[in-house]
């Protein structure tokens, strides 16, 4: 009994860092998010395409931004959302593999507050390009 289940973690920590050296994939967490201004999101490693979004705070968190497939290794997106909110960046590898950013610094609010509530050119699930 005790073997075993000694067994099955050491089986599970390798198996768990075979999947992080395998994928190698890091995503950025930007110092600042001004509302309604564009900011660059970037990530490296993993396997191309990506499929980056951006989250509620937490591994778990609700989807806020889908973007769309891309083999960049970086996504502009115009700050839509309240002053305040916080985020997580999540980038979904071809292999399957999801890294996520830190969680980001609250919304601060820029010059304009017009944006919010509106799609973002580079981040609307209707945008044909990007
Ligand atoms: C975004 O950041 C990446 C990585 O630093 C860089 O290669 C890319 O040129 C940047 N894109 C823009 C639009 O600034």
């Amino acid at each position: 009994m005790h073997a075993s289940s000694a067994l099955m973690a050491l089986t599970g920590l390798v198996a768990a860092g075979v999947a992080l050296a395998q994928s190698g994939l890091t995503v950025a967490t930007p110092p600042a998010f001004v509302q309604c201004q564009p900011i660059n999101l970037s990530w490296s490693g993993g396997t191309a395409p990506y499929f980056p979004r951006i989250t509620t705070p937490g591994a778990s968190g609700t989807t806020v931004v889908q973007f769309d497939q891309t083999s960049s290794t970086s996504q502009v997106w115009t700050v839509n959302q309240a002053v305040g909110s916080q985020f997580t960046i999540a980038v979904t590898d071809s292999t399957g593999f999801t890294q996520y950013s830190s969680t980001t610094n609250p919304v601060v609010a820029g010059s304009s507050s017009s944006c919010v509530g509106q799609s973002s050119s580079s981040g609307s699930l209707f945008a044909f390009c990007s």
